[in-house]
């Protein structure tokens, strides 16, 4: 199990800050841009870190256990007799470390009246497709709904499958299409709002997203902890080292 931790950005992870988005955006703001997001009150700028492990961990390792049941020790909700039967893929890629990989991912929102405006979303290439990126939008969009937003709202490139359908998994629709927006490509922009943050539905659809974000971390190995208020979790049964 491989420990990791939701937070806010700070200036000691600038610098990696900026490797990733060269990884994932080729370069779109500059260190004075990630200052002043840092600084600006209404920038919500959040990282996900390598953390280290909690002693109840250390001790799955060591007493070299099941998997089921070294998910029971560290999630007792994790049903140790469930999925005996079937064999789980075990993480393949390399396992993050503060110094070899000290952001795995960054989101951040502008809050805009009452507008969430989602600026930046990106997982690291070597980390993606296992969860982050659905745990950052989520976190994001908590965020926002903690600060009263009534909207979110991104532009995305038209040909980025992967985060169109992620977007889609929070009710996010398409409001429209800007000509040639990307000046490297020359492509489209599709501007995605969702509205209703502040209804019952969406705190369901969070609530639902959460419990299914957790269940595919443990999937994959990772265990969670929080360095930030999130609603959906103080209102969820689930449990962080
Ligand atoms: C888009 C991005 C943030 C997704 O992060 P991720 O951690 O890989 O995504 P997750 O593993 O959390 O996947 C969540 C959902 O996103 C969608 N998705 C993500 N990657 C996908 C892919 N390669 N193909 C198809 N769907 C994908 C799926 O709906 C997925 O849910 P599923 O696994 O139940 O099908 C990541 O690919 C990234 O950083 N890309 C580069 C930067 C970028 O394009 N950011 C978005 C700018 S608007």
């Amino acid at each position: 199990m491989t420990s990791i931790k939701l937070q806010p950005l700070d200036h000691t992870l600038l610098p990696a800050a900026l490797q990733l988005d060269h990884l994932c955006f080729g370069g779109l703001w500059t260190l004075d841009g990630y200052q002043r997001e840092l600084e600006s009150p209404n920038s919500d700028l959040l990282a996900i870190v390598p953390a280290p492990s909690t002693p109840d961990e250390e001790a799955v390792v060591i007493t070299d256990i099941t998997e089921e049941r070294s998910e029971f020790l560290v999630n007792p909700k994790v049903n140790p007799k469930a999925n005996l039967s079937t064999s789980r893929p075990r993480a393949t890629s390399a396992t993050p470390s503060a110094a070899s990989d000290p952001l795995l991912g960054l989101g951040c929102y502008w809050a805009i009246l009452d507008e969430a405006h989602i600026t930046i979303l990106g997982i690291h290439p070597d980390y993606q497709r296992r969860g982050l990126g659905h745990l950052m939008l989520c976190a994001l969009l908590d965020r926002a709904r903690q600060r009263d937003m009534a909207r979110a709202t991104l532009e995305v490139r038209i040909s980025n499958q992967s985060a169109l359908l992620l977007y889609q998994k929070f009710g996010f629709q398409i409001a429209g299409q800007r000509k040639g927006y990307y000046t490297d490509t020359g492509e489209d922009a599709l501007i995605l709002w969702r509205g209703k943050l502040q209804s019952t539905e969406f705190g369901t659809l969070l609530t639902t997203q959460w419990t299914e974000i957790h269940h595919r971390l443990t999937h994959h190995h990772w265990s969670l902890q929080l360095g930030l208020e999130l609603l959906i979790a103080e209102n969820s049964t689930l449990t962080y080292p």
